[in-house]
């Protein structure tokens, strides 16, 4: 399915979700574009010329650019090398208070001449693209957020092995469910760690961490870590107390004879778009909150110590989009960097999330057996399980976000 084709289907679904989960319609993702299209059909905008900016009017938007900001941003040969996508121009050497001598809208290009005579030339649609009018209205990467029966409902299909191996069609289309979802499954994978490997390397890197490389436990505590036993995990993120939690968990169920052991997945965002819609003071508590976690460790042949320090709830301040949640009850450590007053609120605010996160209606629960190797996204997704009995090995390993978002971008997603 091609992404033109997948943004018509979905957009139903995403309407549906976004008003569910009460995101406000600023935020719909699709919206900018009409902007930018407009501007980019146009062959001419109108501007004014302020004291600091210059004011653009395109496409039935406004937008504003400091001078400083458009010599900065030339992309002639002298400022900018288009081969490499880097900046020649050394912005320490542009005078702050830089305006302007002459400016002209020409053939859908704002055209610039500064004094010396250097000549910068930007296309209307490319200013209207990186302009913060559009982007604080739009979305960074669209979702669909998800209780358990709008995600049942979306029927997605897990991608195949053997096709997911050879056919780039199949591994885009798992991204595209990735990235929508913040979840994947991959079926009929061979039971073994170096199956898992070559699936998971068929996405991204493998972020080496303190639990190795490619992981495997059982229920033998053999790390002084609750995941290594056969209790009950409640929903949580991993590596809350990494300075940059991994972006992606891959688990994968080789055996298990016994009882019990369902996953348990949570989608994190449409929890916290929940709380923002009812409760809007709460959740900009917890995105402003720091909140230390820690990693303590002191076994025979381990010893670590990790603190990670970060809100709940992280967004991108132009737009308020969340990108990236924190929770973990284990490891979340001592509170002592915000006096008693906030303290007290925190917690209120911390139990209406929790609240959120524990509606049963929101919790997807799945079985992973032999085959079936499921893809979170630990910045958004988050994970638990059911107590077991008997026999358990499960492997899996760590992801780089980075290089797993720079593959769908050269997919085209
Ligand atoms: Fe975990």
């Amino acid at each position: 399915m091609m992404f033109g084709t997948l943004r018509r289907t979905v957009r139903p679904a995403l309407e549906q979700a976004q008003l569910l989960s009460g995101l406000r319609k600023a935020q719909i993702p699709w919206r900018h574009k009409t902007h930018i299209r407009a501007c980019a059909a146009a062959s001419s905008a109108t501007f004014r010329l302020h004291e600091d900016c210059l004011e653009l009017s395109c496409g039935g938007t406004s937008m504003r650019f400091n001078y400083v900001w458009l010599r900065d941003h030339c992309r002639s040969a002298s400022s900018y090398n288009s081969s490499t996508n880097q900046r020649n121009l050394d912005t320490g050497s542009i005078d702050l208070t830089i305006r302007p001598e002459r400016t002209t809208v020409e053939d859908g290009q704002l055209v610039l001449t500064w004094s010396g005579g250097h000549i910068s030339k930007y296309s209307l649609s490319w200013l209207a693209e990186n302009c913060y009018e559009v982007k604080k209205q739009s979305t960074e990467q669209q979702r669909i957020l998800w209780n358990s029966d709008i995600y049942k409902n979306a029927n997605i299909t897990a991608a195949k092995w053997d096709k997911f191996m050879s056919c780039d069609d199949e591994l885009k289309k798992f991204l595209q469910n990735y990235l929508l979802y913040g979840i994947a499954f991959v079926d009929d994978v061979p039971a073994t760690v170096e199956a898992t490997e070559a699936v998971t390397q068929r996405v991204s890197l493998i972020r080496e961490t303190t639990y190795g490389r490619m992981w495997c436990f059982t229920s033998d505590f053999s790390r002084g870590d609750t995941a290594y036993s056969q209790l009950a995990l409640d929903r949580h993120t991993d590596t809350s107390y990494f300075q940059e939690p991994c972006g992606i968990q891959v688990f994968h169920c080789l055996r298990h004879e016994g009882t019990g052991g369902k996953t348990l997945l949570v989608d994190g965002f449409y929890a916290a778009e929940k709380l923002r819609q009812e409760s809007p003071e709460n959740f900009e508590l917890l995105t402003r909150v720091p909140i230390r976690h820690e990693y303590l460790e002191n076994t025979d042949s381990h010893q670590n110590r990790m603190t990670g320090i970060g809100p709940v709830l992280n967004v991108y301040p132009w737009n308020n989009e969340v990108y990236l949640i924190r929770y973990n009850n284990y490891d979340r450590s001592v509170i002592n960097t915000i006096p008693h007053d906030t303290v007290r609120r925190w917690y209120v605010a911390h139990r209406e999330l929790t609240t959120e996160l524990r509606r049963p209606e929101n919790e997807l629960w799945i079985k992973l057996t032999p085959g079936k190797v499921i893809f979170i996204d630990n910045w958004r997704v988050l994970h638990g399980r059911d107590s077991f009995t008997g026999l358990r090995q499960l492997c899996g390993c760590y992801l780089t976000r980075d290089d797993v978002l720079s593959t769908a971008h050269r997919l085209g997603l």
